[in-house]
C-alpha cells in the first residue's frame, strides 16, 4: 500500500526574515541557551531548528484541497501558519508549553496523528534533536564525537526521566511546594555544583591565589599564561629563560594590554603594560622563533639544535591583573567575578606535560642547525 505524499509547507514558503532575525538574535542570549552549557561548532541556532522542524512536518495548504479549496484559503491558511512560526521562533516563548502544545496538535493534523521519530546522526551541540523534543517528537541523536553524544544526554537524555522530581540535595526539596518540570534537577544541578566548587576550592584553592590589582584590592584570577622555559647557557646568567612568540594580549584601541618581563634578582617577573609608547614591537615581541631563543636578561642567542641539554619545560608566565582582551575568552575561562578579572600564573606550576624534542622540530621543519656544540 502507498501512501500520498502531501507537500510541506518548507517546500513552498517560509517567514525567513522573521526566522533570520530571532536566529541572529539568539547568538547574545547567555542565559539558558545550550551553548552555555557547552560550545561547539557550527551550532545551528534553535529558532532554525524548530521552524525547519515545524515546516517540515506540517502540510502546505495547497496540499489539502479537500480543506482549502481556493487559493485565497490556502493563502489565509498559511498566513495562520506563518503567524504560529513567527511567534515559535522567539527565543522568550522558547518555554511557552501552550504554545508548543499549538505547534503539536498541527503536526499531529498534518502527520494523521502519527509524527515521525527524529533521528540526527551528526547531532552536534544538539540543536535539532532538542528542538524536535519540544515540539513533542520522538527524538533520538548520536555523534562520532563522545563530547556531542555526552552534550546530547545533558540536553535530551537526562532532563525529561527527572521531570516533576524534586531535587535531592540534603535539604532542598523542602524550599518549594512544587518542582514542575526539571526545576528539581536544576536546583539539584545548582546545589552540587556550588559544594563541587566549594570543596574544591577546600583543597586546592591555596595553588590558584587571588591576583592582587594595582588598587590594593583583590581579584578572582580567570586565566592562567604559560610559557614553556629553558635556562639560559651563559653561565653568568642562567635565568629561566621565558619562550614566548608574542606579549600581546589585546590591541583593542584604547584598551591595549601587553606582557612585560622584568628580570629580578635572577628570576623573571612578569607585569602588565597599557602604554602604546611602550608596546612590543617586532624587535622585541617575542622570545621564540623558527630558529632559537633568545634570553631577555643577557640577550643569549640559543639555537634550536642545543635545546636537548638545557631540557624546556614548562613554567608560569604572565600575571595579568584586570585585564584581559576579550570578556568572551575571560568568561569561558571562569571568572566568578565578572567585575573583577585578571589572570596570572599559578606559583611554582610546572606541567609534566612532554615537550616536542628539539629533534622532530628540526625533522619538520627541515631547518639544519650549523651550531653542534
Ligand atoms: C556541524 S556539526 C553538527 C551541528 C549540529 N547540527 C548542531 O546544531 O549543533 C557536525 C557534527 O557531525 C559529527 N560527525 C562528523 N563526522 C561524523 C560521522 N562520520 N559520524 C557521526 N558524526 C559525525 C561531528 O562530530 C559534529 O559534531
Ligand atoms: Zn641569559
Amino acid at each position: 500500500m502507498t501512501t500520498e505524499r502531501r507537500r510541506k509547507l518548507i517546500e513552498v514558503a517560509l517567514p525567513l526574515e522573521a526566522i533570520n532575525r530571532e536566529s541572529a538574535r539568539e547568538k547574545s542570549i547567555r542565559h539558558g541557551h545550550p551553548s552555555t552549557l557547552h560550545l561547539w561548532w557550527s551550532r545551528k541556532p534553535l529558532a532554525t531548528a524548530r521552524a525547519v522542524l515545524f515546516a517540515q512536518l506540517v502540510d502546505d495548504p495547497s496540499a489539502r484541497p479537500d480543506l482549502y479549496p481556493t487559493e485565497e484559503a490556502q493563502s489565509a491558511r498559511r498566513k495562520d501558519l506563518f503567524d504560529l512560526i513567527e511567534r515559535l521562533v522567539v527565543w522568550e516563548n522558547t518555554t511557552d508549553t501552550a504554545l508548543l502544545a499549538e505547534a503539536h496538535r498541527e503536526i499531529l493534523a498534518s502527520t494523521d496523528g502519527n509524527p515521525p521519530a527524529i533521528l540526527d546522526p551528526f547531532a552536534g551541540g544538539g540543536s535539532i534533536p532538542l528542538e524536535a523534543q519540544r515540539l513533542g517528537l520522538e527524538a533520538h541523536a548520536s555523534d562520532l564525537n563522545p563530547v556531542a553524544v555526552l552534550i546530547n544526554k545533558a540536553l535530551i537524555e537526562i532532563p525529561p526521566k527527572w521531570a516533576g522530581h524534586p531535587p535531592v540535595f540534603p535539604g532542598a526539596a523542602d524550599t518549594a511546594h512544587s518542582w514542575p518540570g526539571t526545576t528539581g534537577l536544576a536546583e539539584d544541578v545548582r546545589r552540587y555544583g556550588q559544594w563541587m566548587r566549594d570543596e574544591a576550592e577546600r583543597r586546592i584553592g591555596h595553588l590558584y591565589p587571588k591576583a592582587k590589582l594595582a588598587d590594593g584590592s583583590e581579584a578572582n584570577v580567570i586565566a592562567w599564561i604559560w610559557a614553556r622555559t629553558v635556562t639560559c647557557p651563559n653561565p653568568a646568567c642562567r635565568i629561566e629563560m621565558p619562550l614566548y612568540n608574542k606579549r600581546w594580549l589585546g590591541k583593542k584601541k584604547g584598551k591595549e594590554a601587553y606582557v612585560v618581563p622584568r628580570v629580578v634578582g635572577g628570576r623573571v617577573e612578569f607585569g602588565i603594560g597599557h602604554d602604546v609608547a611602550h608596546a612590543p614591537t617586532k624587535a622585541d615581541d617575542d622570545t621564540v622563533t623558527r630558529n632559537g631563543a633568545r634570553c631577555i636578561a643577557c640577550g643569549t642567542a640559543v639555537p634550536l639544535c642545543r635545546w636537548p641539554t638545557y631540557a624546556p619545560r614548562e613554567g608560569p608566565a604572565a600575571s595579568v591583573p584586570g585585564s584581559w582582551p576579550s570578556p568572551r575568552r575571560a568568561t569561558a575561562a571562569g571568572t566568578t567575578s565578572p567585575r573583577r578579572r585578571s589572570t596570572r600564573p599559578p606559583p611554582g606550576c610546572r606541567s609534566p606535560t612532554e615537550y616536542p624534542t628539539p629533534n622532530s622540530r628540526r625533522q619538520r621543519s627541515g631547518s639544519g642547525c650549523r651550531d653542534t656544540a
